[in-house]
Formats: structure tokens, C-alpha cells, sequence
């Protein structure tokens, strides 16, 4: 294998040795299945092809500082993958299975899990499509599941460097009553034009209203948005919003730090108010934003400054020092190999 510069991966794919695989045929899931190709052999007429019958997920295997290998909150991806299922009507896998699948993916390519001291990890993608044939719209009868693994390093070239966001009126990423709430494939198509525009701009990130009014904050791309105001940590609360796993895990953080912790529709008008912003997911882990910029008004909102604000600097070192296995896993997020 050509050395790997770890201290220079960037959020892309790069080709492993191996992916997981499992079929889900008359009616029940098979066998896990390791397998080295990297294609997939599928119907012309497959629903995920023509109806979006696709659901994934992403989640992190860090190496801890003490050398061992642990993953982030498999369960919580496990059961976001199965709410998904349920709203794109395809069949639900166990828990136990797509921990024993994530497990089993992590293992076999153990010798791509970046080094502790490089401070990159190995970004964990699970699929789940529709591959029976259908022309009607109806959900598919056979479906397909996989987990493919890749080295990555930060998603914004910034890495913690706070980011500059576009507000984009223009398009929404999920309809009130859509499938936002959901990790489907659509919800990524309907976001391409918005983020390519924030790109082509300068943005690294677009921020997304509610698509109703246009009143209160929803996505920031492909992370959740929180705001941090007189000591306490807001974030908004939507049936549009992707419930994120690191937003849950650093609002628990938060709450014990002695901060205020409010889940709720967060208006437009409060972006003035903030003292610090920022945006998480797996693959953004926390990005402070260091400025909003609303085409509509002309106005820039800024935040500290630009530069990241003490309180997201302490969760961030908190989350990563529990996921690098610096500090004790208070809460048993940590599953390891
Ligand atoms: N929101 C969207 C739209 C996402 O795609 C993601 C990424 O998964 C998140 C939020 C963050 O979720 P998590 O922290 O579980 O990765
Ligand atoms: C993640 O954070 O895992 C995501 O899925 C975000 C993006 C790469 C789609």
C-alpha cells in the first residue's frame, strides 16, 4: 500500500480493503457479507435508481489515545437508520446487526484508521437502497445494504477556524411535512444547488430557514446549527431538522459545563443576539461560524469577533477528548472494537 499522509486527508473517499454487505430477499434480512469489490451489480429499475428509495448514515472509528479502537454512538446511528427506513417505506435493520456490520467493516480495515497523534478518523458510511424492480411508485421488495469505510481529515478546509455562512432563501432543502427529519438520499439533492451556490460565493456553508415562513432557523448544510447566548445553548428544534447525533451528545456536554440547554423553533431574528454560533455533525464535528451573511438585507452577522468563542472551543476539546479517549466516556458513548 503507497504510505498514507495522514496529516493531509481531506473529507473524500478514498478505496479500502474491504465493505460489508447484506441482502434483505423474500421478506428478511441474510448474512453480513465482507466483500473487496467496490460496485454494485443492480437493477435498471431499482427504486433507489428512480424513487429515491435510499436511506445512509455517517459515523466516526477514532484510534484513542491509548491505542485501542472505538466507535461513536453506533446505537444512535443504528436507530436513525430505522426511523429513516420508516420514512421512505423500507425495511428495518436491527440494531444489533448494523452494530455487528459497523464492527465488522472497522476491523477488516483496521490498517486505514488514521493514528491518534494525526487527529483524522475514519469515516463510517452506511447505505441502505431499494434494489427491487418497480415502475410504479411503489417501495421496492428487495433491498440491499452496505457499509463502506474512508480515512478523513476536517470537512471545511477552516478545521476548527470558524466558517462564513450564506443565508439562501432561495431554495429549501426539505419541505414542513417532508422527509428532513430523515437521512434520505433527497433531502442531499435538494441541497446541491444551495451549496454550490454558497461555494461559488466564498460560503463553505449555507444556512436554510424554515421553508413555511422563512422566520426560524433550520439546517446549516449538512450539520445542525446551535447558538450560544448569556450562558445558555440554543438550537432549533424543526420537523425539518436532521436530529444529529453530536448536537444531542454536546448538548448533554453543555448542560454539564452549567450551561442552559433550549431545544425550540429559533427565530431569524435572533442571529443578532448570539455570542457565539457554530454548526455540527458528524463530518463538520463542531465548526465555529464566524459570520452570517443575509443577501436579502445586505447585513453580516458576526460572531466573537470571527474567531471561535470559549464556549464552543470547551465543547469541542470535550467531545474530541472523549472520542480520542483522552478524558473518561461519562457516558458510555464509546463502543470499542
Ligand atoms: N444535519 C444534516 C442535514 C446532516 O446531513 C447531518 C449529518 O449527518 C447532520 C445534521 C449531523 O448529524 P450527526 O451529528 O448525526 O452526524
Ligand atoms: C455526516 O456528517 O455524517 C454527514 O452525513 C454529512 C455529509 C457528509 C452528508
Amino acid at each position: 500500500m503507497k504510505e498514507i499522509d495522514w496529516s493531509k486527508l481531506s473529507f473524500g473517499y478514498m478505496k479500502t480493503d474491504y465493505n460489508v454487505r447484506c441482502y434483505y430477499r423474500d421478506g428478511k434480512w441474510g448474512e453480513l457479507e465482507l466483500c473487496s469489490e467496490e460496485t454494485l451489480n443492480i437493477h435498471m429499475a431499482a427504486t433507489c435508481l428512480h424513487y429515491g428509495q435510499e436511506a445512509f448514515e455517517g459515523l466516526k472509528a477514532y484510534r484513542g489515545k491509548d491505542g485501542k479502537i472505538r466507535v461513536f454512538r453506533p446505537q444512535a446511528n443504528a436507530e436513525r437508520l430505522q426511523s429513516t427506513c420508516r420514512g421512505i417505506l423500507m425495511p428495518e435493520l436491527s440494531t444489533e446487526k448494523f452494530c455487528e456490520a459497523v464492527r465488522m467493516v472497522v476491523k477488516a480495515n483496521e490498517r486505514f484508521i488514521p493514528p491518534y497523534e494525526s487527529g483524522a478518523s475514519l469515516y463510517i458510511r452506511p447505505l441502505l437502497i431499494g434494489t427491487g424492480a418497480q415502475v410504479g411508485v411503489h417501495p421496492a421488495s428487495e433491498y440491499l445494504f452496505v457499509i463502506f469505510v474512508t480515512p478523513v481529515g476536517p470537512y471545511y478546509k477552516e478545521g476548527f477556524n470558524p466558517i462564513k455562512v450564506l443565508i439562501d432563501r432561495d431554495h429549501d432543502r426539505a419541505a414542513p411535512l417532508g422527509t428532513g427529519h430523515v437521512k434520505a438520499g433527497g433531502n442531499y439533492a435538494a441541497s446541491l444547488t444551495s451549496a454550490e451556490i454558497g461555494h461559488e460565493k466564498g460560503y463553505p456553508s449555507v444556512l436554510y430557514l424554515d421553508a413555511k415562513e422563512k422566520k426560524h432557523i433550520d439546517e446549516c448544510g449538512a450539520a445542525n446549527f446551535f447558538g450560544i447566548r448569556d450562558g445558555v445553548y440554543i438550537t432549533p428544534k424543526s420537523h425539518s431538522v436532521l436530529p444529529s447525533i453530536t448536537n444531542m451528545s454536546l448538548m448533554t456536554l453543555a448542560a454539564e459545563m452549567g450551561l442552559k440547554v433550549e431545544q425550540r423553533p429559533v427565530d431569524y431574528d435572533e442571529l443578532g443576539t448570539f455570542d457565539e454560533a457554530g454548526s455540527c455533525g458528524t463530518a463538520a464535528v463542531l465548526s465555529p461560524i464566524g459570520s452570517i451573511y443575509d443577501p436579502l438585507t445586505g447585513h453580516t452577522f458576526v460572531y466573537n469577533d470571527g474567531k471561535p468563542g470559549k464556549w464552543s472551543e470547551k465543547l469541542y476539546h470535550r467531545l474530541r477528548a472523549i472520542q480520542y479517549a483522552e478524558e473518561p466516556d461519562t457516558y458510555g458513548w464509546m463502543v470499542a472494537l
